[in-house]
């Protein structure tokens, strides 16, 4: 596969990652643990050298997958992890904590179930409104002084925010959602990657599913599907986001790729420092998902979609009030 350079750092990866999460968290049924290992190691074998985890996934159980799957060929590839959630003492939902002694607690367990002496890229999950980001930069600035770390990343930051931690630690990745559904990021975001020098790793490349075709008015999430949640993916929303779809399988047949492989090109096409990271729990998909490296989009192509992007408004959220609550930008 090709290779992408995030920013103007010196962390060189496959053009497509692969976004592990949905292995062991967020999309209901589990894959069992050595079928998820071999899954990392098939996606390394077709060419994909970025991985993408985090301690929240499972949570902790990903991490260890992606631990066991890469420790046999650990020089070989990337590992993205990711601190910033905790989870209360006393059970439920997990909230934001950046605090210094959060994030290197975070980190020491990171690197024993990934079973590593170094993660390559380290995110903050999500921005937490009780630290300054400042203060987040420079304690992973320290974990990089000392060998634990040797990339800082962020996850769904604003652009003050960008700056504000870029100013104490080179950012090397920015990590948020982005693909045909939700475009946010063009407005503001990508300009200041641009500026900085920042890569940019979309999440979500495939619209959480959606984008590909394979979920209708019909689809039903049950509870440990957190699409259940998702105002995005409401009946009468979905019903209206159809239309996207409907456009994304035009673009397709015109192009003879799939629907999965639109998307994914579609955001290669954007910028040279985009590195989107799908994720799927099925060797056919990971192949076809693969394979969108290799699709190039005319730049006439690219405006035509633009356009008629443009055209087709989303409906609905893409959290959950509930979900969103405690987040900073
Ligand atoms: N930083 C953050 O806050 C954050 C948030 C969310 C995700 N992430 C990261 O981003 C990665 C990717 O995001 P995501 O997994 O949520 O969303 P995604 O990649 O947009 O979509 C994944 C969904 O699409 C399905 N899928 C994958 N390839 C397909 C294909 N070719 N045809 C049809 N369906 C396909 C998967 O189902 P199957 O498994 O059945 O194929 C899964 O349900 C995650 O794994 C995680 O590492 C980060």
């Amino acid at each position: 596969m090709q290779q992408r350079t995030l920013g103007n750092s010196q962390l060189t990866v496959s053009a497509l990652g692969l976004g592990c999460m949905g292995l062991s968290h967020g999309y209901g049924a589990l894959t069992d643990n050595d079928a998820a290992a071999r899954l990392i190691r098939d996606a390394f074998e077709r060419g994909v050298t970025f991985f993408d985890t985090a301690q929240l996934y499972g949570p902790f159980i990903n991490e260890e997958v992606v631990g066991k799957a890469l420790s046999p060929i650990r020089d070989k590839v990337v590992i993205a992890t990711k601190f910033g959630f905790e989870l209360p003492a006393t059970g439920g939902q997990p909230g934001v904590n950046s605090r210094p002694d959060a994030i290197r607690r975070s980190v020491e367990g990171s690197l024993k179930r990934l079973n590593t002496e170094v993660i390559d890229l380290l995110y903050q999950h999500r921005v937490d409104p009780d630290v300054p980001v400042e203060d987040v930069a420079g304690t992973v600035g320290e974990l990089i002084a000392e060998g634990k770390v040797k990339h800082f990343g962020l996850s769904e930051a604003g652009e003050q925010t960008i700056r504000r931690a870029h100013a104490v630690q080179h950012v090397t990745a920015l990590q948020s959602e982005y693909s045909m559904w939700f475009r946010e990021p063009e407005t503001d975001i990508l300009p200041v990657l641009e500026e900085l020098g920042i890569g940019f790793v979309p999440f979500a490349p495939l619209g959480k599913g959606f984008l590909t075709g394979t979920i209708d008015i019909n689809t039903t999430f049950d509870s440990t599907d957190f699409r259940s949640t998702v105002p995005r993916f409401a009946k009468e929303a979905r019903q209206a986001n159809l239309a996207l779809v409907e456009l994304v399988g035009e673009i397709a047949s015109r192009n003879q790729v799939t629907r999965a492989q639109i998307a994914l090109s579609w955001l290669l096409a954007q910028k040279p420092w985009i590195v989107p990271i799908p994720g799927t729990t099925k060797l056919h998909r990971l192949e076809e998902n693969i394979a969108a490296a290799d699709v190039v989009l005319t730049q006439q192509e690219m405006d035509k979609i633009q356009r008629a992007l443009s055209a087709i408004p989303v409906k609905g959220e893409r959290y959950s009030p509930e979900h969103q609550a405690n987040w900073g930008r």
